[in-house]
């Protein structure tokens, strides 16, 4: 029987992109956009908002499927070597679609609220943790450019401590691996393929002017659900 008719389909955990049950196996595709690609635009051009969701997330996405199947033939046969060998593609790659179906929830166009700072507890939350709002931006800000190449820079909750943490992780590093308890609200993506076709070499630009498309309601919801 071919794979397609043993596909179904449902959503992922907090509607982070599709994934679908093949034999067992729970592979992932491409989330749609929840604005045109040009909607960003000029904080983000819509060139590189194209090429970054159908290329890039798409190549995360592609090979974590693939790593997925080996995997589950290695297990299969007990290659235990293959097993361990793949561990590196699976982190790489779930991490860049997990972390990417994070970031497009991240944005919306300034005319649908992009930029208003988040309202209700989560806005009073970073007033109590960070001082006020410019002042977490600026932390963001600061660390995310100081990311050595490429990376991300997150806004997370510690779930236990009920914190909010100011985080940065390598490559496609989920939040997670900063710790166990840390739930992802913000995550911004500082590999230069979020930005390179228009503010070049300069990320500190990209950084200011990504706020004014920032959609604070994914943040906000989780935020809530963890602290309710
Ligand atoms: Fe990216």
């Amino acid at each position: 029987m071919a794979l397609r008719t043993l596909i179904t389909r449902k959503s992922l955990g907090l509607g982070l992109g599709v994934s679908q049950s093949v034999r067992g196996l729970q592979t992932v595709s491409l989330p749609d956009l929840p604005y045109d690609y040009g909607a960003l635009e000029p904080a983000i051009s819509g060139e590189i908002m194209k090429l970054h969701h159908q290329k890039h997330h798409q190549t995360y996405i592609t090979n974590y499927n693939k790593a997925l199947e080996q995997l589950h033939e290695a297990m299969e046969k007990g290659d235990s070597p293959t097993v361990v060998k793949l561990q590196g593609a699976i982190k790489f790659n779930s991490g860049g679609h997990g972390n990417h179906s994070i970031f497009w929830k991240n944005l919306t166009p300034v005319h649908e609220g992009g930029g208003e700072p988040p309202k209700g507890s989560l806005g009073w939350a970073i007033d109590t943790h960070f001082g006020s709002m410019e002042a977490l931006v600026a932390k963001i800000n600061s660390e995310g450019a100081a990311v050595q190449g490429s990376g991300w820079v997150w806004l997370g909750l510690d779930k236990d401590l009920k914190k909010l943490v100011v985080e940065t992780t390598a490559n496609q590093d989920p939040l997670v691996t900063k710790g166990p308890n840390l739930v992802p609200l913000l995550g911004i993506d500082v590999w230069e393929h979020a930005y390179y076709l228009q503010y070049r070499n300069v990320r500190p630009d990209y950084l200011k002017n990504v706020w004014k498309v920032i959609d604070w309601k994914y943040a906000s919801e989780v935020y809530e659900k963890e602290c309710p």
